[in-house]
């Protein structure tokens, strides 16, 4: 048996310092470090100074009742002043603030005076219908600029958002609906993904018709399709388009709610994680501004993020927009109308920093080279990734191809409960590793901790726990505090516990494992699914992988491997015992998979995790699991159609 809390078993000795013109260039510099070492909460209030504050803040941080932290107490502020109204005083009403890229090919081009009176109409229609301060709506939209412009009308009335990512079922609005109490629901007709407008208001129709709590349906006309109308249904070109184009703000509390946002946990009912304004808004921006270097004078950024999802809500709205960019928002899939969609959009726009998740850049490596060969990318300056670990393999095509071996990458870890990044390089100072998220950005403290609560030290696997509170953390989970106790500060005593496994290389930089449930128990040894992915991955006949620990009667968990081959692979009947091998090689005999399934496509989440809950069922040999929230449910036909025909290939 191994001591480790997790085995280290990939080792990777690439580095790559930023070059001398980012560095000398860059909004961070290595003096950030010093600064939130020295005075932590002096540093965190420097930040916060950043925005525009109508009552300064009487106590940085209020921790006496932890794990409920109060940060900037005292303190009075405006979300939708810090993201719009101020930059319009300061002169800069004529700056784009959005452009946006309908997946047909329809544009808008909105300027920060634009959006001024467009989040002012909207929260006048909103107090028009009744919604107060503290009230609950529930925001269910396609990606497109009322998105953007709901959320800043609520966060401006002090209305607390629920976004309800477009892609969920009748069923999952309806229950976060219910959860909140959600006074109006804000939705479209439809919106437009691959090539067919994709309806939403049957299902807001199907959900409200069971939500006593909702008053009024609010519905932006996008597509043009036909729709039911109900009593409590009101357009928004009618509603929001009649009213004044001016509104007064009014302050808020800096510990007054912002936004609930649902996230899956192992268990149980989807669990609201609650953000409130000051220390959010004020974590959002610093990241923002020095983890993408944000030049609000020529950069254009593009957060490839739906609204639905954590990234959409810190780095499509509020980091961005608090920091004066110039955004591209851009509707629709990568592969419509056709696979360079997205090359030919950075191309368009001059896109200088771009931020995405891996799942997409395997998808384009699977792609091919050709695709992003055939448009100019050089406007690019700096790359991004979050989501999930990055494959080594992934991050080196994302260097080469798309950044043209001239951008930093920084690979941000954070979740929807830390409200904004926690652990990535910062691009002028670190030299960064592929596959590392690095270390944690200055004025946030962690440690990887081993069973018995000890720090691991370098080398040593373990789990990722966050070890001060910070800015922009979850205030708890709405509804159910016992939960929030429960699930994030009892496994560590006064840590929060991320879920999350991890190990520290010898140098100290972090390597993300994926989460502890998806750590798999092979005699007795902790593996990663990640890093047997990883060096699948490392295969150049392999596009693709996801990795399950199946029950197994000698092992207690054997390796169950899916993998996806490269459209341009040249492989033989052995390619199974060809990847078997392959692993073994990389990482060790122990990690060599079990069984290796050929499959065409992964199951996967409409945020791009993947579904290993339903490969294990799969792997199993059980009943299918729930594929309701799977992008494409007809996924796990083809898959279980190559079990049918794949023979177990032990030794
Ligand atoms: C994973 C998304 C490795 C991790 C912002 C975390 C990552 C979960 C990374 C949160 C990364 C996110 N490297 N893993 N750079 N970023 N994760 O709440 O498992 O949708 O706990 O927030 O995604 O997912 P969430």
């Amino acid at each position: 048996m191994s001591n480790e809390a997790l085995e280290n078993l990939l080792h990777e000795d690439r580095a790559f310092p930023p070059s001398v013109e980012f560095a000398a260039q860059a909004n961070a510099t290595a003096a950030l470090y010093d600064e939130a070492k020295d005075d932590r909460l002096a540093f965190w209030d420097k930040q916060a100074g950043n925005l525009t504050w109508d009552t300064p803040w009487t106590t940085t941080l209020d921790w006496s009742n932890a794990p409920f932290a109060r940060w900037f107490d005292g303190g009075k502020l405006n979300v939708s002043v810090n993201c719009v109204d101020r930059h319009v005083s300061a002169g800069h009403g004529d700056q784009i603030a959005y452009y946006f890229e309908g997946e047909p090919g329809d544009t808008q081009t909105i300027t920060y005076s634009d959006l001024l009176a467009q989040v002012s109409q909207a929260a006048n229609a909103l107090e028009s219908l009744g919604v107060k301060e503290g009230d609950r709506v529930a925001i269910y939209l396609p990606m497109i600029p009322e998105a953007a412009v709901a959320m800043l009308a609520c966060a401006r009335i002090g209305a607390v958002h629920s976004v309800v990512f477009g892609g969920f079922s009748a069923e999952a609005l309806r229950s976060r609906i219910e959860d909140a109490e959600a006074k109006l629901v804000i939705t479209a007709d439809g919106g437009n993904r691959k090539g067919k407008p994709m309806a939403l208001k049957p299902a807001v129709d199907e959900a409200v018709a069971a939500s006593p709590s909702v008053e009024n349906v609010l519905v932006v006309r996008r597509t043009g399709q036909d729709v039911e109308w109900t009593t409590k249904d009101v357009w928004w070109h009618e509603l929001v388009g009649s009213q004044p184009t001016t509104h007064e703000p009014k302050a808020f509390d800096a510990e007054h709610p912002l936004f609930i946002l649902y996230t899956s946990g192992t268990t149980g009912k989807p669990k609201g994680i609650l953000h409130t304004t000051g220390g959010y808004l004020t974590q959002a921006a610093y990241t923002h501004r020095n983890v993408f270097d944000l030049k609000p004078d020529t950069d254009v950024y593009w957060c490839t993020a739906d609204i639905g999802w954590v990234t959409g809500h810190s780095y499509v709205v509020y980091g961005p927009l608090a920091n004066r960019a110039t955004s591209l928002m851009y509707e629709g899939t990568p592969d419509s109308p056709h696979n360079g969609r997205w090359w030919e959009l950075v191309q368009k726009y001059g896109v200088t920093i771009l931020y995405t998740a891996p799942t997409a850049i395997r998808t384009f490596m699977k792609w091919g080279d050709d695709i992003p060969n055939s448009y100019d990318l050089t406007s690019l300056r700096l790359l991004g990734s979050v989501g999930e670990p990055i494959n080594p393999e992934a991050w080196m095509w994302y260097r080469s191809v798309i950044g043209g071996d001239r951008c930093p990458i920084v690979d941000t870890w954070w979740q929807t409960e830390t409200g904004a990044i926690m652990i990535s390089p910062l691009p002028g100072v670190t030299a960064t590793k592929p596959g590392s998220a690095m270390i944690p950005i200055p004025g946030i403290s962690m440690a990887v901790l081993d069973d018995e609560e000890r720090e691991v030290g370098n080398g040593g696997g373990g789990y990722l726990v966050l070890t001060e509170p910070w800015p922009s953390m979850l205030r708890g989970i709405w509804g159910d505090n016992d939960r929030y106790v429960e699930t994030y500060w009892s496994r560590f005593a006064g840590k929060y516990f991320a879920g999350d496994g991890s190990k520290l290389d010898e140098d100290g930089a972090i390597w993300l494992l994926g989460r502890v449930d998806d750590v798999m128990n092979v005699s007795g040894h902790r593996i990663s699914t990640t890093e047997v992915e990883s060096a699948l991955v490392s295969h150049p006949a392999v596009a693709e992988a996801a990795v399950v620990g199946a029950n197994d009667e000698m092992t207690g968990q054997g390796i169950v491997a899916f993998v996806i081959l490269r459209s341009d692979a040249e492989v033989g009947d052995d390619i199974v015992m060809v990847l078997r091998n392959h692993v073994a090689q990389e990482i060790g005999p122990i990690a060599k998979p079990r069984q290796i399934l050929v499959v065409p496509e992964l199951p996967k989440t409409r945020s791009g995790k993947i579904m290993r809950r339903l490969l294990r069922d799969v792997a199993e040999n059980r009943v299918m699991g729930d594929v309701t929230t799977l992008a494409d449910p007809t996924v796990m036909n083809l898959i279980g159609q190559g079990l049918s025909s794949a023979n177990a290939n032990e030794d």
